[in-house]
């Protein structure tokens, strides 16, 4: 019984988090590929191979649903496993879909036609190869109409909360939000589209200013994830314990992540 939770390094732990507090009793195995991190500044093709391997080593320690806690391999890579790569008898989930669908008020499963929607001017904040990739905007249109998207590239956010400087990593962060302002003066969102930024959530929130409603995934992501398993039980797999493995050094990755969480966090070499 074990669900997989991947990310290129750190911040997938803020969906991990928020998941094994919603359910408790699922035994979780993350990810982070910390050795390849930031996915964020890499080609399509080297986040989809990056990905693959990182998802097939989660299928080995008995992980049957592994989600992306990655909006960069979620942007880059998702679709074209799903299409070309998971084994009819496993499932990948990505990150985005939650955030939508709690942006444009719909619940799970509701297909009818793209609408109007409260919000109308967002931000979106996230990595390079993200905001390149439009895919954001392109699950946002099957929804909503007259949504106006702004993406601001946060180069450098993970680099610096990956190296655990976070005086550095909210210097950047508020001249990521002045850049986006120049461009968007009044947004009334914002979307934190990159698992990491929520540990810098208080930094957006305090540049943004308090009118801005931000939104952050890892509590979408776990509600969702709570959603799916009670309809397909069965996509818990057989894995019973859960872990925490990285491609890098686990002493390191072990002090940030403790450092993040706030809890002891042991990390295993995979
Ligand atoms: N935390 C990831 C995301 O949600 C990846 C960032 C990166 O590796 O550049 O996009």
């Amino acid at each position: 019984m074990a669900v997989g939770i991947f990310d290129s390094g750190l911040g997938g732990l803020t969906v991990l988090d928020a998941v094994a507090n919603r359910l408790p009793d699922v035994p979780l195995v993350y990810y982070g590929d910390n050795a390849h991190a930031p996915y964020g500044v890499r080609t399509h093709d080297d986040i989809y191979n990056l990905t693959v391997s990182a998802t097939q080593k989660l299928f080995d320690r008995g992980c049957d649903l592994v989600i992306l806690a990655c909006n960069t391999a979620s942007a880059a890579a998702l679709r074209r496993m799903q299409e070309s790569w998971v084994p009819h008898d496993k499932r990948v989930l990505g990150v985005f879909v939650p955030l939508i669908e709690a942006l444009t008020e719909r619940q799970w499963g509701d297909n009818s036609p793209p609408r109007e929607v409260a919000i109308k001017h967002v931000a979106l904040f996230a990595t390079p190869a993200t905001v390149a990739s439009r895919a954001f905007q392109r699950e946002l249109a099957f929804r909503a109409i007259g949504v106006d998207v702004e993406g601001q590239a946060c180069g450098g956010v993970v680099d610096a909360i990956e190296e655990g400087d976070l005086i550095l990593a909210e210097a950047l962060v508020r001249s990521h939000v002045d850049a986006l302002k120049r461009k968007m003066p009044e947004p009334d969102a914002a979307v934190l589209g990159c698992t990491h930024y929520p540990l810098m959530e208080g930094v957006f929130q305090d540049a943004l200013g308090p009118e801005v409603k931000v939104f952050s995934q890892a509590n979408l992501v776990a509600e969702s994830l709570a959603d799916y398993l009670t309809r397909r039980p069965q996509m818990i797999g057989p894995g019973t314990e859960s872990m925490f493995l990285t491609s890098g050094n686990p002493k390191q990755v072990s002090n940030r992540a403790t450092q993040f969480l706030r809890r002891k966090i042991e990390f295993q070499q995979a």
